[in-house]
């Protein structure tokens, strides 16, 4: 890792799923305990940093995404102190502590919401996004929900609607109060003060609305669609211009950036789903005074030919400048990578191998999803055990986020050793798991967690690859040929990103292998991947 101050530049970061992580209590859901015990494990992945989705108080209706209490941990999570126990023990191990922060909306069973629908000249009146019907009654313009329907909701108490862009439990903060700003940035502070080591904001670009509410206009490019939002979605049909991105968010940034630098080390990774996502990237993380980092879908779409590789990759490096991205191939709310770029390939195994070894060696922070380094392919949750409410509403064109948020698999065993016998647990533990847990791949030593616990302990003393810039070169589809440059090591990657054997690239007299997954000839086999150094 490099100096203290930017540790994230480059860092691995492990995303945990709390509910579905480790159960210590037997209750079907996992918790923060059960993460603690589980620590040791995650930091001999050679990991850097852990990123905890959601464990704040919540009704849950979005699993956690929906916080009724920015400073309180849910029950079903545990306590505070379990949480304070678990940073201590996560620094000891030299583990870095990343939680979630949702701040775009609350649950409706905040006590803001609560308050402010109360009527219309509360304190908190304007704390969310409230208007008047149209003369017809019907809602103040056609801005739509990601998860379906109108944004906005008639509120009786009220007599007004709210927006909501995502379900209607999950009412938009109004962030052109500056009370509201205020409120968050206190939520912030006391997370910062108990010492974590960064945040994850979640949907970073949705903090504000256009006041004029004027209407959104239609997706008819492209470039104006929605990255990572199925098409079968009417979302992914207008071009939100109105509803989110807007230039106001930059100074809010500013003011969390503001805070941030009292806590030295401390980080920030921005989650930025919009049409045209890397201009966005560019501009949240540019100049150093607003975001350190902003997560890209860009991998975490279908698509992964080597061209599209290739294509995004530059653009990013090309946008992006001095701007830090991090990416992912799998998380919380898309179908696995191990399921979605190897389905139809007769090289599973390696091309899963090549596909983080792409991630790892990307300029940027990668992310690893839990149950990502055992390769774990989606789970198949029939309809009647979906929990998700965007797959229930979206079912069955879209299956919803449950296939990839089922219990990790610990051990070979019905259970999968989760924690709680499979009839408790919130989503079934997938059966297609078993031989693929924890327990089976710790002793074969040609298994993937083996593969990435050794690549990561190998990519940590290889500076280019942690901090170093990027330099795409002309390889020839569909080899994937880039360079790390940093000034003390120059490495050259290649990964044959198809199912022939293809030309080894030439590369410079001198040039060392230093890493292979295949042996080397003339020839790369199947998703070799090979890196050089010059
Ligand atoms: C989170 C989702 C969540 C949504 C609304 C997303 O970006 O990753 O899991 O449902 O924001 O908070």
């Amino acid at each position: 890792m490099t100096n203290n101050i930017t540790w994230w530049k480059g860092a691995v970061i492990y995303q945990i799923y709390p509910r579905s992580f480790k159960d210590s209590n037997n209750d079907g859901i996992g918790d923060l305990a059960g993460i603690t015990s589980k620590l040791d494990y995650i930091a001999s992945l050679n990991v850097d940093a852990i990123w905890l989705s959601p464990f704040f108080t919540s009704p849950m209706k979005d699993f956690g995404y929906d916080v009724s209490d920015y400073c309180g941990v849910d029950p079903l999570f545990g306590t505070l102190q379990d949480f304070k126990d678990l940073v201590v023990k996560a620094h000891q191990l030299g583990l870095k502590v990343i939680i979630d922060q949702v701040y775009s909306h609350t649950s409706d069973q905040h006590a803001w919401f609560k308050e402010s629908r109360a009527d219309k000249t509360n304190p908190k009146a304007n704390w969310y996004v409230w208007a008047d019907p149209k003369p017809d009654g019907t809602p103040p313009n056609n801005w739509l929900s990601l998860f379906g329907g109108s944004a906005w909701q008639w509120d009786t108490p009220r007599q007004q609607y709210f927006l909501h862009n995502f379900l209607t439990s999950q009412p938009d903060l109004n962030f052109h109060s500056m009370e509201v700003q205020d409120a968050i940035l206190n939520a912030a502070k006391f997370w910062l003060e108990l010492g974590v080591d960064g945040f994850r904001l979640d949907v970073v670009n949705m903090y504000f609305h256009d006041e004029t509410l004027a209407d959104n206009g239609v997706a008819d490019s492209p470039e104006k669609m929605f990255v990572g939002v199925d098409p079968n979605n009417p979302f992914s049909k207008q071009h939100h211009v109105h509803q989110m991105c807007r230039d106001d968010n930059l100074e809010f940034l500013k003011r969390l950036r503001n805070l941030l630098d009292f806590y030295p080390g401390s980080t920030t990774v921005g989650e930025i789903g919009a049409p045209d996502g890397l201009s966005y990237m560019a501009q949240y993380t540019s100049n150093g005074d607003k975001l350190h980092m902003a997560y890209t879908f860009e991998l975490l779409s279908d698509k992964c030919e080597p061209l599209y590789l290739k294509d995004n990759m530059m653009r990013i490096a090309d946008s992006l400048k001095d701007g830090w991205p991090c990416f992912a191939l799998s998380n919380h709310d898309v179908v696995r990578s191990a399921t979605r770029w190897t389905q139809g390939s007769n090289y599973k195994s390696a091309k899963a191998k090549a596909m983080l070894v792409f991630l790892l060696t990307q300029r940027g922070t990668p992310c690893i999803y839990q149950g990502e380094e055992l390769g774990l392919p989606e789970a198949d949750v029939p309809f009647d055990k979906i929990v998700d409410p965007f797959g229930i509403e979206f079912w069955p064109v879209f299956k919803g986020r449950d296939g990839c948020r089922t219990p990790m698999a610990w051990e070979n065993q019905a259970d999968l050793g989760f924690g709680s016998e499979l009839t408790r647990q919130w989503l079934p533990a997938d059966q297609s798991h078993q031989s693929l847990a924890v327990s089976e791949q710790e002793v074969d030593s040609a298994s993937m967690l083996h593969f990435i616990k050794e690549f990561l302990a190998w990519r940590k003393n290889n500076i280019a690859l942690l901090t170093g810039s990027i330099n795409w070169l002309d390889s020839g589809d569909p080899v994937l040929l880039f360079e790390r440059v940093d000034s003390s090591q120059k490495l050259i990657v290649a990964i044959n990103f198809s199912e022939h054997s293809e030309l080894c690239p030439d590369v410079d007299d001198g040039a060392a292998i230093v890493w292979s997954s295949h042996e080397v000839s003339s020839t790369l086999k199947p998703y070799q991947c090979t890196i050089w150094q010059v």
